[in-house]
Parts: C-alpha cells; sequence; structure tokens
C-alpha cells in the first residue's frame, strides 16, 4: 500500500501539468454534468414533455397526466420518479381504453406503441386492422410478380439429360450440394433467385446453375439421367457426370450501357422509391439535394398521420 502512494505520489510530483490539467478537465466535466441535469430538472415540465409525448407517445413523464387520472397502478409504476428524463415504455395495450375491440390479439411492441400514441379512435382503430393484416400475413403479397421471365416464358422447361465433365462444367455458375432434399424444382428456385437462366440436377444431390445454354451435342437419353433425387422421388436427378437441365425461365443478364448524356439517345431516367419515417426533416432534405435531378422520379412513402 504504502509503496503503492509512493510511487503515485512520485508520478504526480514528475508529472505535474499533466496532473493539473486531468483535473481542470474532470471538474470541467462534473460541471456540465451538473448544469445539464439542474437544466433538464426545471424546465422539463415546459420544454422536454411536450418533446416526448410527441415521440413516444407512452411515455409518461408528466405529473398532470397522472393526476387526470388516465392512468392505472401498472402504467403509474412505470413513471419515472421525477429524478431525471429516464423513461420507461409501456407496452401493454390497455384494452378497455381502446373502447373497441381488436380482430386479433395485438402483441408487438412498435404496434402497442403506435396504437397508445395514436390520438383518435378511428386512427387506433386503423393501425389495430394493420397490425391484424400483417399478423395473419395478408399486409403485404408474399409473392410478386416476375417480370424479368424471358419471352419464351419456360419456367421449368426441361432440356433433357446431358453428358457433364469434371473439368469442363455445362452450368458454371453456382454449385450446391443438398442431400435431404435437392430436386428440379429446389434447385431451379435456387438458381431463379440468384438470376441464372439455367439449372442442373446431378448425382442425385447436386445442383448447378449457369448462363449459357448447353450444347445439344452433349445430349443423352433421358435414361442416362437415373440417379432418383432426395427431395422427389418422381423425379431424376442426372446421374454419374450425368445432368438433368432445366430453364430457370429468366432472362440472361445482359447489362445495359448508361448513358452519360453525350450522346444522342434519351438520358438515364432513375425511380427512387423513399420509405421515409421519424422526424429526420433535415436529412431528407439533404437526401434530396444530393439526388434529385428534374428527369429522374422520386415516390416517397410516408405513414398516415391520424
Ligand atoms: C377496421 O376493421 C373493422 C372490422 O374489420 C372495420 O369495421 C373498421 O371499419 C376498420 N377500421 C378502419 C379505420 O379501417
Amino acid at each position: 500500500m504504502v509503496i503503492v502512494r509512493n510511487t503515485a505520489l512520485r508520478w504526480i510530483r514528475r508529472n505535474k501539468i499533466l496532473f493539473i490539467f486531468g483535473i481542470t478537465i474532470l471538474l470541467f466535466q462534473i460541471f456540465l454534468t451538473m448544469k445539464f441535469f439542474a437544466i433538464s430538472k426545471n424546465s422539463r415540465e415546459q420544454k422536454w414533455q411536450p418533446v416526448l409525448e410527441k415521440s413516444i407517445n407512452t411515455v409518461f413523464s408528466g405529473a398532470d397526466r397522472l393526476k387526470s387520472g388516465s392512468f392505472d397502478d401498472e402504467a403509474a409504476s412505470n413513471i419515472v420518479q421525477n429524478k431525471d428524463i429516464k423513461v420507461k415504455i409501456n407496452t401493454h395495450l390497455k384494452l378497455e381504453k381502446l373502447e373497441f375491440s381488436p380482430n386479433c390479439k395485438i402483441s408487438g411492441r412498435e404496434a402497442v406503441l403506435a396504437i397508445n400514441r395514436a390520438k383518435t379512435r378511428k386512427c387506433k382503430q386503423l393501425i389495430t386492422n394493420v397490425t391484424c393484416l400483417s399478423l395473419i400475413g395478408e399486409l403485404y403479397p408474399e409473392k410478386l410478380p416476375n417480370f424479368c421471365l424471358d419471352e419464351r416464358n419456360n419456367f421449368g422447361k426441361s432440356l433433357g439429360c446431358f453428358k457433364d465433365e469434371k473439368d469442363f462444367r455445362l452450368l458454371s455458375g453456382f454449385y450446391g450440394v443438398f442431400n435431404k432434399d435437392n430436386s428440379p424444382v429446389n434447385c431451379m428456385k435456387l438458381c431463379l433467385q440468384s438470376g441464372f437462366p439455367f439449372s442442373g440436377v446431378e448425382y442425385s444431390n447436386e445442383c448447378f446453375c449457369g448462363t449459357d445454354e448447353p450444347s445439344i451435342g452433349k445430349k443423352l437419353p433421358d435414361s442416362s439421367c437415373n440417379m432418383k433425387c432426395p427431395g422427389d422421388v418422381h423425379k431424376a436427378c442426372g446421374g454419374y457426370f450425368t445432368i438433368n437441365i432445366y430453364h430457370t425461365g429468366i432472362k440472361k443478364f445482359v447489362p445495359q450501357i448508361a448513358n452519360t448524356g453525350s450522346g444522342t439517345g434519351k438520358p438515364v431516367r432513375i425511380v427512387f422509391l423513399l420509405t421515409l419515417n421519424g422526424r429526420a426533416l433535415r436529412q431528407i432534405k439533404r437526401l434530396l439535394k444530393m439526388i434529385y435531378d428534374k428527369n429522374h422520379f422520386y415516390y416517397i412513402h410516408i405513414d398516415v398521420i391520424c
């Protein structure tokens, strides 16, 4: 202990200026902290409260709200003890205060907050309805139509059985092994999602994707592809270096050359889809300023305010 103290003292003596500097900064920090809390305590009722109320409706920060008797004991226990601006959020939906019964059980935190935040009954009901739709998976479609199909629209069309080679794969864009669920359809879905126009199953559990159509010279009789698929016993999944190839139905990707404006063609027009929420208005203005061009399109989604 003595040794420690002695070393500490010696260190302080040796680095006097550094020590004084450090202490000054520390005192300044304490001063700032005290000042901050003094402000927040004094002006919370007038200044902070409206802001908080707007931003998180279920922030129970004012004693006046309590007095009006609009909250029960549980809610009251969530109320900040007058000290600072620490706030707890009540994530329980008070059904008896809704004045209507929701079509489903509302459980998500965000949904409950939004419903509590809404001022009118109609608005609460609207949010409730949307939440219920979302919970049963009917708010958004599960699948979107595919606009990238090739002209022949031949998703799933079989090209037949082909001879494959170890060092020269017919489909060389992707390769995966699926011991449990390889099948023409599953492999095709995988290749389609990755934008490959061709998919192929081989050696029972292998799935290949590729961009180039296999040459007709490699075609074999169907009987050469005779291994069963682990994911579909009714289908053949190639064989030993033989592969069943299918169209995924997607167009071969052809990159477009951007028009730099110097040419005679029409300028490129970009559609921007912006989903905005929160209150970062200045940020949005800045963003628009950066991306704005009179030739482009801007679709801006903003949540209903009700
Ligand atoms: C919510 O759904 C209920 C029942 O399906 C319907 O009666 C009501 O009009 C809807 N409310 C709103 C605001 O959409």
